[in-house]
């Protein structure tokens, strides 16, 4: 199983500029999570923080239970071969062949022969469709092309921690649909941690098993993918729909003046963007055929069994419906289920605000 990635009130500024404030959370291991949000609201500065690229000023990141805000260079580098990453552009050498780009890694980083790395980096291009593209250059090849070549690079040393950044950028939404089920199955097949950041609906919605999401400077929520696509707040909902009308505006944060302004033109028939409302949960993708069963799902449903009582109403009524269709699908009945009733409306723990049991949500009012 993947590695553990936690932060505990990290703290992240440029100068003068406040990128994001006491971001507190745990990436299961082994499962894969997403991180939402705005452009510009540090999203890609919060993965360099976690591979020790950036350094918060304040706060603690754990990565398989080393904190690499106090730990030595050594153990920097040694904590640093858990990742892969794959960063927006697939970061190629654009002179080196997509055989000698994956096998880059393996050359400056291992002692392996010539012969060992030829099987590994035919079996990592197998993994990700591109058997027979290896001496194409970077220049050659599609975009979606260039960002498996990319994986294929990342996959090389065994990660146990999988981070990707903006994997739908420069793609059309198939082939980011392609790429999402490239990640789901590898995830099924060796069952490493990923931490995907994007700002597509469609991927938040139907790819992680968690979900986050960083807005004006602080992480909204994080927790199970029920909680954040169940949630009310206006952010989210308007994230999540693509819409103008919503705490988001062009650049930074709105003003209460330009909201109201904006409400009066929709009240008035204009037209706010996005498409119509989609209102609650549509399932998860799922590995492909044939691919080994993903051990993070069975691992997250015991793990989301314990802290439901944790979450809000709309949240657990999803994850039982959730609950309930998987155990149809093991015992292989007909008969549906009765829909979870839920707890009369009790729910402690998440208006409470604060960091309770793997759903983070500190900042509630937006
Ligand atoms: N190395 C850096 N030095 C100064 N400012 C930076 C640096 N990296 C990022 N920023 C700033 O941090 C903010 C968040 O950037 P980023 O993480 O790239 O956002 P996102 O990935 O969510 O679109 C931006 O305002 C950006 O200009
Ligand atoms: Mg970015």
């Amino acid at each position: 199983m993947g590695a553990e990635v936690r932060t505990e009130n990290i703290t992240k500024s440029f100068g003068r500029q406040n990128i994001w404030q006491n971001v507190t959370l745990t990436i299961p291991p082994g499962e894969v999570s997403l991180m939402v949000g705005p452009s510009g609201t540090g999203k890609s500065v919060f993965l360099k923080c976690l591979i020790g690229l950036l350094m918060p000023e304040q706060g603690h990141i754990y990565i398989d239970g080393t904190d690499i805000t106090t730990c030595s260079n050594k153990e920097l580098y040694e904590i640093r071969k858990l990742f892969g990453v794959l960063f927006q552009d697939g970061a190629l050498f654009g002179s080196m062949d997509l055989f000698d780009n994956v096998a880059f890694p393996l050359r400056e980083h291992t002692k392996k022969n010539e012969s060992e790395i030829k099987r590994i980096v035919m079996e990592k291009l197998e993994l990700v469709g591109l058997l027979g593209a290896e001496n194409k250059l970077p220049g050659e090849i599609s975009g979606g092309m260039r960002k498996r070549a990319g994986l294929a690079r990342a996959l090389v040393l065994d990660p146990q921690i999988i981070l990707v950044d903006e994997p739908d950028s420069g793609l059309d939404p198939v082939r980011t649909t392609y790429i999402s089920q490239l990640f789901l199955d590898i995830n099924a097949q060796i069952d490493a941690t990923f931490l995907i950041v994007s700002h597509n609906i469609n991927l938040a919605r139907t790819v992680p098993d968690n979900i986050g999401m960083l807005f004006r400077r602080n992480l909204v929520m994080f927790g199970p993918r029920e909680v954040l696509l169940t949630s009310d707040e206006p952010v989210v909902k308007q994230f999540l729909n693509g819409r103008m009308i919503g705490p988001i505006g062009m650049s930074e944060e709105k003003d209460e003046a330009q909201m109201a302004q904006e409400q009066a033109m929709v009240e008035a028939g204009h037209h706010a963007g996005g498409v119509e409302e989609v209102e609650g949960i549509v399932p998860q993708m799922k590995a492909a055929p044939g691919m080994p069963p993903r051990q993070a799902i069975k691992r997250r449903q015991d793990r989301v069994r314990e802290i439901m009582h944790t979450l809000p109403h709309a949240a657990q009524v999803a994850i039982q419906n959730d609950l309930d269709s998987s155990a149809e699908d093991d015992d292989d009945r007909t008969e549906v289920l009765p829909a979870y009733e839920g707890s009369g409306g009790s729910h402690r723990g998440y208006d409470d605000g604060g960091y309770d049991e793997g759903v983070t949500t500190p900042h509630k009012h937006l």
